[in-house]
């Protein structure tokens, strides 16, 4: 959708020419105006209407616009005004529709299939819109007790829908939170495993803590030990194959925990992944668990994305092992229609996180009615004292979708990848490159004999998904580089989604397969 209007020039005036004096039509808010009800509801439905009307024209933006850097920059004015123009929030709502939406990729189209799911439904959407209008600060029980019990109410729910272990749980002496990201779930469970070991070993000795993980991890987990303290050289990198389907080895993981000891190193943390991010493999998690238990490590694992897929009873032996892992994140907001963001952390002794991240503040308020009880004080859990309470639009969702409605969801995807990958299949021009476990399909262009080499194939299929991408009112895909091979990523997860749109995306990809082919026999017919 092209801008149809601009309402600014460079310089903040508005564009019509007209110059307004100071005062005149431009009334400097009141502080009663500025929760007004009435305002509120007005400007309320407006911001309905418009996220509606969005939901319902998706599909004429491509899903990637074609924009260059600075392209917003340059039409919106260098300073905030100083003074609202009229109908400033009518205006600032068109400008939305005509200058930002044309610039976003739009991660809720049905044709969005680059990275997983940003995953959204209307009562998530809503559900942020009411925490966003309570807006209070739970940061401890008495800052806001009904905010705190429901995050806890609502971590257990979600724990028990994807079948983990009732030891991470409240009910089971465990418990968990709402973050922001899995990056951060992870550096606040580092932080308690370090805090732990240097109890044991002398704070000392932080330079020689070593943590464990994947080439396939995420580098969240590098940023989050870094962030910890740990010192870059002590992450191990365990190298993945594709004859193991890219998952982590616990014999090779047993080895270089193994090797450090016999260095003088200290093993400290290990992140195994449930779908990791490239291909989706699933880490072993009984047997690592086994190896880092000979090792006092802690374990933690990682699975923003298919944590999800873990409401459906036929994925639950994915995580068989779990009763041993120390923590447990994913991120509902990924593609379990919570939408930005919902990372939920559990933790089998919350004691250890409150350890490395209490703290004691007199002007921290106490309520009386607290006294004596142990209470859930959640800035102790996390980096962070201000937080979001986003218990309400998790336990709306729950409440309004029910464990079935999400597997339906999870489902849905599923079987849409299935389809896609079957389509993939069947054409000999193709290969599936990693096995699907979720709704990821990896695969890519078979190289013809006389192209050459691995390097030429790799080229090949990176010319293909920028011509895939090309596609205006196609899908927009992504690539992974496991073990050197570069292949195309469909990552099937947009609440619009439908069988339709997968098989759209399909033709496409064959269609710029044949013209690519075309194109290569026609060169080499030339040479
Ligand atoms: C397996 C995995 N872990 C971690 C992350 C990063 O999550 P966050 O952005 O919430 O830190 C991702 C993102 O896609 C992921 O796929």
């Amino acid at each position: 959708m092209a801008p149809t209007s601009h309402f600014y020039t460079n310089n903040g005036a508005p564009q019509n020419g007209a110059v307004v004096p100071a005062g005149a039509g431009n009334v400097p808010p009141q502080h009663s105006c500025l929760l007004d009800p009435n305002e509120f509801r007005r400007q309320g439905h407006q911001v309905i209407d418009f996220i509606a009307d969005y939901y319902a024209r998706m599909d004429d933006y491509p899903v990637h616009p074609s924009v260059n850097p600075g392209f917003l920059r340059h039409q919106l004015p260098a300073n905030a005004p100083s003074r609202p123009e009229s109908d400033a929030f009518g205006t600032a709502l068109r400008d939305v529709r005509d200058l930002i939406l044309p610039g976003m990729t739009h991660w809720q189209s049905a044709r969005h299939f680059a990275h997983f799911p940003a995953s959204s439904s209307t009562v998530g959407a809503l559900g942020e819109a009411l925490t966003a209008g309570i807006n209070v600060v739970p940061f401890t029980w008495a800052a806001s007790p009904a905010a705190t019990e429901l995050e806890m109410v609502v971590v257990d729910w979600l724990g028990k829908a994807l079948h983990l272990p009732e030891s991470l749980m409240f009910c089971g002496g465990g418990g968990g939170t709402l973050l922001g990201t899995t990056c951060e779930a992870i550096l606040c469970a580092i932080v308690a495993a370090r805090d732990r070991k240097l109890a044991d070993i002398g704070s000392g000795r932080i330079g020689d803590l070593v943590v464990y993980c994947s080439d396939q991890t995420h580098f969240a987990f590098r940023k989050a030990a870094h962030i910890a303290g740990i010192h870059r050289d002590n992450c191990r990198e365990i190298a993945t194959y594709r004859d193991d389907m890219f998952a982590l080895s616990p014999t090779e993981l047993q080895a270089a925990m193994q090797a450090d000891v016999d260095a003088g190193l200290v093993p400290l943390f290990l992140c195994a992944t449930v779908g990791t991010t490239q291909t989706t493999p699933v880490d072993p998690i009984r047997e690592l668990c086994a190896v880092a238990a000979t090792h006092g490590v802690w374990v933690h694992v990682d699975a923003a994305y298919a944590g999800s897929a873990l409401v459906c009873p036929e994925f639950r032996h994915l995580i068989d092992g779990a009763e041993a892992v120390d923590s447990f994140s994913m991120n509902a907001h990924k593609w379990l229609l919570a939408n930005n963001d919902c990372c939920v952390l559990w933790v089998k002794k919350p004691s250890l996180l409150i350890a490395a991240l209490g703290t004691e503040q007199e002007y921290i308020l106490k309520d009386a009615a607290a006294e004596g009880h142990d209470v859930v004080d959640y800035k102790d859990w996390s980096v962070t004292l201000t937080r979001r309470f986003r218990a309400l639009k998790l336990w709306l969702m729950l409440r309004c979708y029910g464990v079935e409605g999400l597997r339906d969801h999870i489902r849905g995807h599923v079987d849409m990848a299935v389809s896609f990958e079957g389509m993939v299949k069947a054409d000999p021009r193709f290969e599936v490159m990693a096995t699907r476990q979720f709704a990821l399909v990896c695969f890519r262009l078979r190289a013809p004999e006389e192209l050459g080499g691995p390097k030429a194939a790799n080229d090949l299929n990176r010319r293909l998904l920028e011509e895939v991408n090309a596609t205006g009112s196609g899908p927009y895909m992504s690539s992974a580089n496991v073990g050197g091979i570069y292949m195309l990523r469909c990552a099937i997860g947009s609440t619009l989604t439908e069988e339709q749109h997968v098989r759209a995306a399909w033709k496409v990809v064959q269609d710029r397969a044949a013209s690519l082919l075309r194109k290569m026999e026609s060169i080499n017919a030339v040479a």
